[in-house]
């Protein structure tokens, strides 16, 4: 009989195994608005709260991730596409090792936005658009892009001289010119404590 080259204690542990380990179930939070609209400050309100209450999160932005492992793209709609799939590539690894996975992107199409579902897998994926209007997101300009854009020192700049569809069909929309922090975080908390119930020790 053949030797059985596949012993069973050589296999990869599976995404249950450590479901089990964590007590916690995967999945991918995809905040989706324009630059300055609030995503990364309601994530990170988000993953306190969630830490707080036992619950492992990771957050990909911008800051660890166009500054890291996407250091070689810029902005042009290839760009764009290659930045998202590799994101949400990341996503995956995160969320099938069980942690909640926050991820803080413009992604300003629908096709990005599609794409990114199809590779994190529906199930796990919940996109919320965090709608605070242009005006307000310029108003705020905390980076000072906008005024950069306007004066056309910054090419392609969503909601200046770039397109932001909005999503059809948001599992939520939040509006942080018109909500608070901390309501704004709670209505994330909620969504994705409501999703999976179990996501709780
Ligand atoms: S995405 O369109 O590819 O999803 P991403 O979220 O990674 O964009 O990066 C957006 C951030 O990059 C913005 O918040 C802003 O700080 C900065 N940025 C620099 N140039 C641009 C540009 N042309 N359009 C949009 N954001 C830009």
């Amino acid at each position: 009989m053949a030797e059985n080259i596949y012993p069973i204690y050589d296999r990869m542990m599976t995404r249950q195994d450590k479901e089990a380990l964590l007590r916690q179930h995967g999945m991918l939070v995809w905040f989706t608005g324009l630059s300055g609209s609030g995503k990364s400050t309601v994530a990170m309100g988000v993953e306190r709260e969630l830490h707080s209450r036992g619950i492992l999160c990771r957050i990909l932005d911008g800051d660890n991730i166009r500054a890291g492992i996407n250091n070689n793209l810029g902005f042009s709609a290839d760009d764009r596409r290659e930045n998202i799939r590799r994101i949400a590539e990341v996503g995956r690894l995160f969320v099938q090792t069980g942690i909640v996975t926050l991820a803080c992107f413009v992604s300003p199409t629908e096709e990005l936005r599609q794409m990114a579902a199809e590779i994190v897998g529906r199930e796990d994926f919940l996109e919320v658009y965090v709608s605070t209007p242009l005006e307000e997101c310029e108003r705020r300009d905390v980076k000072g892009l906008y005024a950069r854009a306007r004066r056309g020192e910054v090419k392609d700049f969503t909601g200046v001289s770039a397109p932001f569809e909005a999503p059809r069909e948001p599992a939520l929309s939040i509006d942080t010119s018109r909500l608070s922090l901390e309501e704004s975080v709670r209505a994330v908390v909620e969504l994705i404590t409501n999703h999976n119930k179990e996501i709780l020790k």
